[in-house]
């Protein structure tokens, strides 16, 4: 159990929002697989045009979202009431408006909030709905329905009124979910902060492209859209960057985080927690594995409060940020690799990072030059054998 913004949560996975949360059939998925919270697919007044979902994929690494079917107001209205119906679901809405329109943003979220949703999330992070046509024309080039989404999570005052508007009309908690195609995430959290939100969300969400066929001039590898756009990234190559942004908003607000991107493993649910978040969400592992993903980080996650015996996830949320300070602050330690040469089988792969004179093979074994030894880690991390451990110097 974990309380957030007063909503008692069963555990603190919410299924992001997504294709996973676009209809009543997931939504018993997610609640049958042990998630706590789901975060319903974006949902607008009315929505600019219909997409479909059209995304490039690359295994193990990272999903563009350029395009996808978005929700409007009065499907979206029908989804919150039969999935609070049907499941034990806490549920956020997700919604979006023209950044200018606080009557419409007021609107769109007391519909939501009537119709039962726990939570309003306050989409301020797509870039599908004005941020891809910025980065190719400019802000000039906006027109009224495409200032919603990361467009608005991109501009501090706008952030600021529109949480404090969405606060003014609903009575259930607003988080702020914010894009990360900004200079300094923690100045778009103050933002919202600053207009009073309960909590702020943060996804991968980097604009990116696609890979393209070098071969075929330059057409992108994929071939269901014509044409391709700045999309959205989700998927473990955003993992790193998220704890980053999710530290830097925990040092820079008092609200609390709800953390995603990238998320596998039960652990990397739990280091998530570590820097910081209060919440998880998780999209594309299940969207690449099935729901079997969400139950086995439901279980890891309360396996690990039981082995490591504490009481509540409290107890190790944010336990991460007291190591984070300046590079300027850093203390380098002296170490070097050591070589465990039963497990050593003479492949050479440690010898071989371009930067590095400390390994050398003598009759088929690594030896380390300590003297040498730069500190990189990488010997480590590709030795296939586990042969290699890093050895700190007392
Ligand atoms: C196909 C797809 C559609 C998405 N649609 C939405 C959306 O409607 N609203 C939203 O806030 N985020 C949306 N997202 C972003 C996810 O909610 C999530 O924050 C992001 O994918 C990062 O998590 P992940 O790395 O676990 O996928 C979408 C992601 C994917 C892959």
């Amino acid at each position: 159990m974990i309380k957030f913004c007063g909503v008692n949560f069963k555990n603190p996975m919410v299924i992001a929002s997504s294709p996973l949360t676009s209809k009543i059939e997931w939504l018993i998925e997610a609640d049958r697989h042990g998630a706590a919270a789901a975060s319903t697919k974006l949902a607008f007044i009315k929505q600019p045009f219909y997409g479909k979902l059209r995304m490039h994929t690359y295994r193990r690494n990272s999903s563009i979202i350029c395009y996808d079917r978005r929700k409007d107001m009065d499907e979206s209205l029908k989804l919150i009431d039969e999935g609070k119906k049907r499941t034990d679901l806490i549920l956020f809405a997700n919604i979006t408006n023209d950044d200018y329109d606080l009557d419409g943003w007021a609107y769109l979220a007391k519909a939501h909030e009537n119709a039962g949703a726990d939570l309003i999330e306050a989409n301020m992070v797509c870039p599908n709905v004005g941020l891809s046509t910025k980065n190719i024309a400019g802000e000039e080039s906006l027109s009224g329905s495409e200032q919603g989404g990361a467009v608005t999570g991109q501009n501090p005052e706008r952030i600021e009124a529109i949480t404090r508007t969405l606060k003014e009309s609903v009575d259930i908690p607003v988080v702020v979910k914010l894009t990360p195609n900004v200079d300094d995430i923690g100045v778009t959290a103050r933002a919202a902060e600053r207009g009073g939100a309960d909590a702020v969300c943060l996804a991968g969400a980097q604009t990116s492209l696609p890979l393209v066929d070098i071969y075929d001039e330059g057409r992108p590898k994929y071939y269901l859209l014509n044409g391709v756009s700045h999309g959205s990234l989700g998927g473990p190559s955003t993992k790193l960057m998220c704890f980053s942004h999710v530290a830097n908003i925990a040092k820079k607000t008092n609200i609390p985080i709800v953390g995603g991107g990238g998320l596998e493993s039960a652990e990397d649910c739990i280091m998530m927690m570590m820097w910081g978040a209060h919440l998880v969400t998780v999209c594309t592992a299940a969207m690449w594995y099935g729901w079997e993903v969400i139950q086995r980080q439901v279980r890891g996650m309360e396996d690990y409060l039981k082995k490591m015996g504490y009481g509540s996830y409290y107890d190790f949320i944010g336990k991460s940020l007291q190591y984070l300070r300046s590079s300027s602050k850093l203390e380098a330690l002296d170490g070097w690799p050591v070589v465990d040469v039963d497990k050593c089988n003479g492949c050479t792969i440690c010898a071989k990072p371009a930067h590095c004179d400390a390994i050398e093979m003598i009759d088929k074994k690594a030896v380390v030059y300590p003297d040498k030894c730069l500190g990189c880690g990488i010997c480590v991390s590709l030795c296939p054998t586990g042969a290699l451990t890093m050895h700190v110097a007392k």
